[in-house]
């Protein structure tokens, strides 16, 4: 007897029902899907962070793979020239996505659940969140870490990955169509970075990837998937505040993973577009972690 079928793919039939269908009815001619898959056509998102670094790098990504418009939040009143750039390229690509910009403070909760809620009355659809923005502090002794620092960080990357999610998971639900947010954590949730007194950073990793499993199991009836994705060493703007004033870091950082270097923004692509379309539409409460096998060590 055939199992109760309880969900359909909207690109079905796929994988070995396409096979067989193909198989009763000589007029269907075999074609590729994975790919339709990935697409995320017509889809909108924000993402925090987006001016530079793993975010803009995400943007871009999720605007190569179809959507319709990619929401960028982040601190300056005006986005860097590499942002501007990148616009510039977006607009070029012919697929008609469109790269925006919003100054957002993600830690004033009001105003970005406001900002998502203009971009879903202008839109009427949000699909996807990446919630990237972040921050890291130097060395600081855990046995006096100073009070304000610590919230300082716990601000940013844990209340204000919180109230991305919010902001976007709140016009998720209004328009009922599900959606993926995904929360950008890191192996430093998991591990300590050998050698780095970065208790604050560390702490506030740890609770973006608990905040990413609850988030889910709440919203998970209501199809929206919520997964952390834990990046090891990338060279960014904040990476570069340790490696460009220490160059004897790179290969020490780069002997901590079985590859032997550290990663490219780049090298995220891939994962964030897989986490935000359909092609993960069974994934949820998930921590994907990709950081050159640093943590298999
Ligand atoms: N680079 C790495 O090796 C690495 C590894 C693991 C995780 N991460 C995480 O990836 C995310 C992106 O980091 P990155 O390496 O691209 O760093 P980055 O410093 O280049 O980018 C972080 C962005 O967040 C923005 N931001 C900071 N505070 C903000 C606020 N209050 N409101 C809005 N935006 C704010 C910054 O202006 C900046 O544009 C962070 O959450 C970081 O912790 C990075």
């Amino acid at each position: 007897m055939a199992p109760a079928v309880q969900s359909v793919s909207p690109l079905a039939p796929l994988g070995v029902n396409a096979a067989l269908e193909a198989s009763r009815n000589a007029s269907i001619k075999p074609s590729p899907k994975i790919f339709e898959e990935f697409a995320l056509t017509d889809r909108v998102g924000i993402v925090s962070g987006g001016n530079r670094g793993l975010g803009l790098e995400m943007a871009l990504a999720l605007c190569e793979a179809g959507a319709r418009a990619i929401y960028c939040f982040d601190l300056p009143e005006t986005p860097c020239e590499e942002w501007v750039k990148t616009k510039e390229f977006v607009e070029k690509l012919g697929n008609g996505a469109r790269l925006e910009y919003d100054s957002v403070d993600v830690t004033k909760q009001k105003e970005i659940w406001e900002k998502a809620k203009v971009i879903g009355d202008k839109e009427q659809r949000m699909d996807v969140c990446v919630a990237a923005a972040g921050i890291l502090k130097a060395h600081t002794d855990c046995l006096t870490y100073p009070e304000e620092q610590f919230k300082q960080v716990h601000d940013v990357n844990t209340n204000g990955v919180l109230f991305t999610a919010q902001a976007a998971g709140q016009q998720m639900r209004r328009f009922g169509k599900g959606g993926s947010i995904i929360l950008i954590a890191s192996m430093s949730g998991s591990i300590t970075n050998k050698d780095h007194a970065w208790v604050s950073y560390n702490t506030s990793k740890s609770a973006v990837l608990q905040m990413a499993r609850s988030m889910a199991c709440e919203l998970g009836k209501e199809n929206i998937r919520v997964n952390s994705l834990s990046p090891g060493h990338i060279y960014t703007s904040m990476t570069a505040a340790y490696l460009d004033a220490q160059p004897h870091l790179l290969e020490k950082w780069s002997n901590l993973n079985p590859m032997g270097r550290i990663g490219r923004p780049d090298e995220l692509r891939g994962v964030i577009t897989w986490l935000a379309s359909d092609a993960s539409s069974f994934c949820t409460g998930s921590d994907i972690l990709v950081s050159g096998g640093h943590h298999a060590w």
